[in-house]
């Protein structure tokens, strides 16, 4: 019994000096900007936090082409429906890598996709809105993108490999839907009384919540610090939310339309616009799933795995009969 736990005793503290040796070793990899690769060795807690992350983004992906998908019918133009319907399959396309980005952390995109069928997993609450006129898939293409670009170019840089590659290709086509977007509201501005109104009343109900898309403030932001020394994250959202906001005002002002903050203002001494309190309890109830459409975002999403259940069986039947005749 003696021997035994003597035994033991080395063992444990080996296995401890490896573990800080590995991790150590990671650490230094990060810090010299060398990728980590899927057959890396890596800490459990950066493992889940990238899963965490990256699912919640493709989600996002997926999620983002209801709110537009609603008004590929009703574009006014060819021209029009040609760019939504590209910008909405784009996005589906970007669902697709960042659930692969996913996979090759040890997780399947089945169990990701229950996961929000379920209701478990989070995506980015502004898709919880919805696109009540034509000038909304104006406003989200220039607000909503845009704001995605600022969250998501310093992610090019992230330090897992396949999760920042993925997004050097999502960065090229966010900027496409942005400037689609913003091109839109300029024709909307500059067309009739009732057309600019629009494009304004647009503006007024994205605004806020495109502010928000950045999350918490950082003296509320949970994961933060400890994303920036992985380098998951390069700014925090306080920072990222300031380049948004000193970017889209004076797009705004170019377009005539006035942002909906009586306190927005700009700061000479810093050369930053500044805004008004961000009304926070409106986003966490967004969040907790009482916004205006979260629950039917879930039920859309239920019934496509629903109606799409065949043919994902014919396509397993397929494989395994193509796997048979060649196996034979
Ligand atoms: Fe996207
Ligand atoms: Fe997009």
């Amino acid at each position: 019994m003696y021997a035994q736990a003597l035994d033991q005793q080395p063992a444990a503290s080996d296995q401890q000096a490896e573990d800080a040796r590995l991790l150590a070793h990671f650490q230094a990899r990060i810090d010299a900007e060398e990728k980590i690769e899927p057959n890396d060795w890596m800490p459990e807690a950066y493992r889940r936090t990238l899963i965490r992350q990256i699912s919640q983004h493709a989600h996002s992906e997926i999620i983002g082409m209801l709110p537009e998908g609603n008004w590929i019918t009703r574009a006014p133009s060819l021209r029009r429906k040609a760019a939504l319907l590209a910008k909405v399959q784009d996005e589906g396309g970007h669902g697709l890598y960042l659930y692969a980005a996913a996979e090759t952390l040890g997780v399947s995109r089945e169990e990701l996709e229950q996961q929000l069928l379920d209701g478990r997993a989070k995506y980015s609450s502004i898709f919880n809105y919805p696109t009540l006129t034509w000038a909304d898939i104006g406003a989200i293409g220039w607000l909503v993108d845009g704001a995605a670009i600022m969250n998501q170019i310093p992610l090019c840089r992230c330090s897992y490999g396949p999760y920042a590659r993925a997004m050097i290709r999502i960065c090229k086509e966010e900027s496409f839907h942005q400037r689609q977007g913003y091109e839109l509201m300029l024709s909307l501005c500059r067309g009739s009384a009732a057309q600019k109104a629009m494009a304004q009343d647009a503006l007024n109900r994205w605004w806020w919540p495109s502010v928000m898309m950045f999350g918490p403030h950082d003296a509320e932001s949970q994961h933060s610090d400890q994303s920036m020394r992985w380098k998951i994250k390069r700014f925090s959202n306080d920072e990222l939310r300031q380049q948004f906001i000193d970017a889209t005002v004076p797009q705004a002002h170019f377009l005539g339309l006035e942002l909906p903050d009586a306190d927005l203002r700009f700061d000479v001494a810093s050369g930053h616009w500044r805004i008004g309190v961000i009304d926070w309890s409106e986003f966490k109830r967004v969040l907790a799933g009482d916004g205006p459409c979260n629950r039917q975002r879930i039920k859309q999403r239920r019934a496509a795995a629903e109606n799409g259940e065949w043919v994902r069986a014919a396509a397993l039947a397929h494989a395994a009969k193509q796997r048979q005749r060649s196996a034979a």
